[in-house]
Formats: C-alpha cells, sequence, structure tokens
C-alpha cells in the first residue's frame, strides 16, 4: 500500500470556516446510506446543505473535524437543541436556499439523480416537535471518509461533542440512522447510545447525556 492512502496524523479539532468545503466533500462522499453518493447528484452541495452545512453556520461551537494533511477526513455536526434549531432552518436557512432553487426542480428528470428530492425536502421542511425532544434535545450527524474509518476516529469525534455538549448540560442527545446503514447502527450501539424506535426508514438512536 502507498504510504499516501493512509492519513499520517490526524487530529480532531474545533471547526474552523475553511473546513466547510471538504466537509461537504464527505458528506456527499459517504451520503448513501455511508457510502458515496457521487453518482446520484449533479449538484454537489444539494445534500451537504441539508445535513452539514447548517449545523456549523447555526452554532460552530458544536462542530469538530478530523483532519489532516490532505484535508478533512471526518466531521461530527450537531445542535444543542433540536427545537431551536428547526425554527431557525424556516427562518434563516431555507428561505433562501428556496430561492436559489425553485420548487420546479423538485420534479423528478428521470435520469436517476436525486437531486429533486433534495430540493423538494428544503422546500417541504418545516419545524417539527416529538416528545423525544424534551429527554433528548441535541442531535448530530456524523461521516468519516473511507480512508479513514475503522482507526477510532468516530468514537474520537463522538466523544468530543459529548464533552462539549455536557459542559453545556445538555440533557440528551439523538439521531437517526437508515435500515441501509447497519455499520453506523453498529457504531452507535458500540459509543453507548440505545435503540429508541424502529421504522422501516431505520432507527432513532438516543444517549442520556446525565449519566456516566
Ligand atoms: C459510522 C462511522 C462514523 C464510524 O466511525 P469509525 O471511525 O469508522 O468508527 P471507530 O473506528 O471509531 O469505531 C468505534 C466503534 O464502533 C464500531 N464500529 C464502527 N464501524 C462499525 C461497523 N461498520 N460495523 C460494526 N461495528 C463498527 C467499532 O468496532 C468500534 O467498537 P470498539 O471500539 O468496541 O471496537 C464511519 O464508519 C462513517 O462515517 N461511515 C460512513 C458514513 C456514515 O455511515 N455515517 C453515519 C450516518 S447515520
Amino acid at each position: 500500500m502507498r504510504s499516501a492512502e493512509k492519513p499520517a496524523k490526524v487530529t480532531i479539532r474545533p471547526y474552523e470556516p475553511f473546513d466547510l468545503p471538504g466537509m461537504y466533500r464527505v458528506c456527499l462522499a459517504t451520503g448513501d446510506s455511508g457510502r458515496d453518493a457521487t453518482g446520484l447528484y449533479a449538484n454537489p452541495d444539494l445534500l451537504p446543505h441539508i445535513y452539514c452545512g447548517p449545523y456549523p453556520v447555526a452554532d460552530p461551537g458544536l462542530t469538530f473535524v478530523a483532519a489532516d494533511e490532505r484535508g478533512v477526513v471526518g466531521y461530527v455536526v450537531a445542535t444543542a437543541d433540536t427545537v431551536g434549531f428547526e425554527a431557525w432552518l424556516e427562518d434563516d436557512w431555507w428561505p433562501r436556499l428556496r430561492e436559489q432553487y425553485p420548487r420546479e426542480l423538485a420534479a423528478d428528470p428521470g435520469d436517476g439523480t436525486q437531486d429533486h428530492l433534495r430540493v423538494a425536502h428544503l422546500h417541504d421542511s418545516r419545524p417539527a416537535s416529538d416528545e423525544l425532544y424534551e429527554r433528548y434535545p441535541a442531535h448530530l450527524h456524523i461521516d468519516i471518509l473511507p480512508r479513514g474509518q475503522g482507526a477510532g476516529l468516530g468514537r474520537g469525534l463522538m466523544g468530543t461533542l459529548i464533552a462539549a455538549l455536557r459542559s453545556r448540560r445538555v440533557r440528551g442527545l439523538h439521531l437517526g440512522v437508515g435500515s441501509g446503514n447497519p455499520g453506523a447502527h453498529a457504531f452507535y450501539l458500540a459509543c453507548g447510545f440505545t435503540e429508541a424506535r424502529r421504522a422501516a426508514w431505520g432507527s432513532t438512536m438516543v444517549m442520556d447525556l446525565r449519566a456516566g
């Protein structure tokens, strides 16, 4: 194996604004249930505009990256307050994206791309309420490039985020994992999450941050 194929020394550190392009690439490269979603999109930004970008913009203190001399290898993004975050999306994040990507683009062009689904998402998304948010108000997304997987970076990023949430006295954390991504499901269990709900789309995992 060439030495360039494995990261030499990966550092986990707080997010800097210059990380955002690399984070967008990681999001796309892992965006198909953990696999590369590049071929599914004509516009590489649409998926990260939903699942990556808004978090460091809304609350940069809850984004952490794993990076080496080749760039961003992985990240965790989060909000401490899902209800507040969704209100912020509605007021500040979605309106300009809806302008940029009009609803007409939500029509399926029939070429196998999924851009139209993401455009529909940003138009149809509305602040949701869920009794689960009371006990587990924070939520997260975590993604690591294949070259960084299986080396403890996920656990490291998760531990860093949990420490940051605990220092803010956030009481609990939740996330969604698709049924097509059993590896991530196993990862969350290994990190101490438990499964609160299972549905056809996947599982809602939770962690009480007051314990431990
Ligand atoms: C899921 C992901 C974040 C895990 O990060 P990682 O750095 O590979 O995981 P780590 O090396 O820190 O592993 C931590 C623990 O999780 C377990 N784990 C990680 N990936 C696993 C897998 N695919 N299957 C089973 N267990 C797994 C490890 O065995 C380890 O447990 P241990 O410490 O008890 O041995 C990473 O593989 C990833 O980003 N995948 C692609 C994107 C993705 O699926 N994101 C989640 C979307 S919901």
